[in-house]
């Protein structure tokens, strides 16, 4: 199903299902149309926010890697449940890999060098040999994209002012990121289960450390690297605003913190108890908005006016 929208973007959906709370891990096949239509500043034309966002320490490779690492123990830990999770998870981070694609060939279009961007994400991944690690480190990246995802749908205002096709993308990129949360989670524990639980704290903190400073360094090298194509001046009131955003309003950051810092828990489960009412409100927002779209694109077009 194609939907033109009134910007003229692009976008194909199936398989989304009005709201519920099952927990299935449910791949949705939606195109977004970012690439046809790429869009400067596009969240309120603020270029901090954008920039936050387009900023983050991403590239296909990434979704590769976790659909690899966890893929790696399906076979091995024999577990159906377990082995029919991975494979929802990984559905559903292809489909994330093929929009991430478009979503950077669009910063290109716009001039972005995507490819310094993404430079030291894939040298830091192609780093990580053993198993064990990459299922760390996997849990640690998937834990900060959980986060990021229950702060979206717990303050979806956050996008109002979003280019639609834009805030589309986030909002089902949150849901997804959500309903899989703790499936890399599942794994490492069965992966580790000859692990003193000592060992086992340890590895996964010693990742989520490596892996919050590295996520830390290329938000900041990348939101530099906006500004200089986007001709913003770097100064002290630059990095004010920067400040602002993260820790007044809308304050991304002070907002984040305590989910982000829950990590840090021994025996911590990722699974909040406002999940499911977060999951039935993301579902029932991307079927509305298609829905909405749909009928938009099938009312008939009005009369031009008489002479
Ligand atoms: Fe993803
Ligand atoms: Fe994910």
């Amino acid at each position: 199903m194609a939907i033109a929208d009134a910007a003229g973007q692009t976008a194909r959906w199936k398989d989304a299902a009005p709201g519920s709370d099952d927990e299935d891990i449910i791949p949705r096949d939606i195109r977004f149309g970012i690439l046809e239509n790429p869009t400067r500043h596009w969240l309120g034309g603020d270029f901090h926010k954008t920039a936050l966002i387009d900023g983050l320490p991403s590239s296909p490779e990434g979704e590769r890697y976790f659909i690899r690492s966890l893929k790696y123990y399906a076979p091995k830990l024999k577990d159906k449940h377990l082995a029919d999770e991975i494979n929802g998870y990984s559905v559903q981070e292809a489909f994330h890999t093929r929009e991430h694609e478009d979503y950077n060939r669009a910063l290109a279009k716009l001039g972005y060098d995507v490819e310094a961007m993404e430079a030291p994400v894939i040298k830091t991944l192609r780093s990580d040999k053993i198993p064990i690690f990459r299922l760390a480190v996997t849990c640690a990246i998937e834990h900060l994209t959980a986060t990021l995802s229950s702060v979206t749908l717990r303050n979806p205002q956050f996008l109002d002012d979003a280019s639609p096709a834009y805030r589309r993308l986030w909002m089902w990129h949150a849901l997804e990121e959500l309903e899989h949360k703790a499936v890399a989670l599942d794994v490492f524990d069965a992966a580790t289960t000859k692990y003193s639980p000592f060992k086992r704290y340890m590895l996964r903190t010693m990742a989520f450390n490596a892996v919050a400073w590295t996520f830390l360094k290329i938000v900041l090298a990348n939101l530099v690297r906006f500004a200089r194509t986007d001709g913003v001046k770097t100064g002290p009131r630059f990095w004010a605003r920067l400040v602002w955003v993260l820790f007044g309003n809308p304050g991304y950051w002070r907002k984040c913190a305590p989910l982000v810092l829950k990590y840090y828990l021994p025996g911590f489960n990722p699974v909040n108890k406002d999940d499911h009412d977060l999951i039935r409100k993301g579902r029932a927002w991307l079927y509305d908005e298609f829905m909405a779209l749909e009928a938009a694109q099938s009312a008939p077009t009005a009369a031009p006016a008489a002479e």
